[in-house]
């Protein structure tokens, strides 16, 4: 195919897009800004601007791989979270605006200045580097069970140069045995292992690893809310996102294991979403 304008690529590009995409403007746009390497004003200054013929075979093969289902994040291979660029693999979730609410409640808490401060589940790095690079006396560690998800957050940590932050594999609390934590957060898999969901969309690219646990979504969640009371200082607070259906089961496993002041934080569109307790051990 010839060269195209901008206006004539992302025209196309949007309209091949339509069919299997909710956001398929927005899409074509995020894909073109990447291969010509621009910002959004660009594409609106110029838009009789031809790509060039390594630019229009670039632009093709990620619209050819975004109709194949790929997502976004994964064609241009980051995803901005609390306004870091994170990048991002099939490795692990891509971040979700939703756990910025998570990020905002934690940051909200009246906690010690030099508050320590662990991430289960780390993923991307994307709460502990968010949490870290807010509050640069705290102590955060983030931990994951997949290596290749603990190397990807060191590799976002270097990049945004965050110090106050280290990541360790372990299997929830497996690496730790005597260390105390002021506020632990984890937004673990809490999807059901049959939900259809998890055959559409962008989450078919994400590993089954990040999103599913068993017993209706809430075994790890169990898992964590029982092994953290040995690893909170008194006083010390757990959050956990969840589903948005899942508030009430995750107040009462809090309940059940004898945690205190147990609340529910909406997110931005008014779900359930983020469920924290204090353990007074
Ligand atoms: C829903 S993703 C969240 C990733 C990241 N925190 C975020 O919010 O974007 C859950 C993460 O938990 C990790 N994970 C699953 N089981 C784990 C376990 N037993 N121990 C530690 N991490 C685990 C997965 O590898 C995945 O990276």
């Amino acid at each position: 195919m010839p060269s195209q304008t901008l206006e004539q690529a992302l025209a196309s590009a949007a309209n091949a897009f339509f069919a299997c995409s909710d956001t398929a403007k927005l899409d074509a746009q995020v894909l073109l800004l990447d291969v010509i390497g621009q910002s959004r004003s660009y594409l609106f200054t110029w838009p009789d601007k031809a790509l060039t013929a390594q630019q229009q075979t670039q632009f093709e093969q990620a619209v050819a791989r975004r109709l194949a289902g790929e997502p976004i994040a994964h064609i241009i291979g980051y995803r901005e979270f609390w306004s870091l660029k994170l990048k991002v693999s099939p490795a692990t979730l891509i971040p979700r605006p939703d756990t910025e609410t998570l990020v905002e409640h934690a940051l909200s808490l009246a906690l010690p200045e030099h508050a320590k401060v662990l991430d289960l589940g780390t993923g991307t790095g994307a709460i502990a580097l968010a949490l870290a690079s807010e509050q640069f006396n705290w102590q955060v560690t983030g931990c994951d069970r997949i290596e290749d998800a603990v190397v990807l957050a060191q590799t976002n940590q270097a990049a945004l140069e965050i110090k106050n932050c280290r990541f360790v594999q372990s299997n929830w609390f497996s690496a730790f045995s005597t260390e105390q934590f002021d506020l632990i957060v984890s937004n673990p898999p809490y999807i059901e292992q049959d939900d259809p969901h998890l055959s559409q969309g962008d989450v078919r690219f994400e590993p089954l690893s990040a999103l599913v646990a068993p017993d209706n979504g809430l075994a790890d969640i169990r898992t964590i809310v029982n092994q953290a009371r040995t690893f909170l200082t008194s006083g010390g607070y757990l959050l956990l996102e969840h589903g948005y259906q899942q508030a009430e089961q995750v107040s009462a496993i809090f309940l059940q294991m004898a945690y205190k002041d147990i609340r529910t934080i909406k997110d931005l569109a008014g779900n359930d979403r983020v469920t924290l307790a204090r353990w007074y051990g």
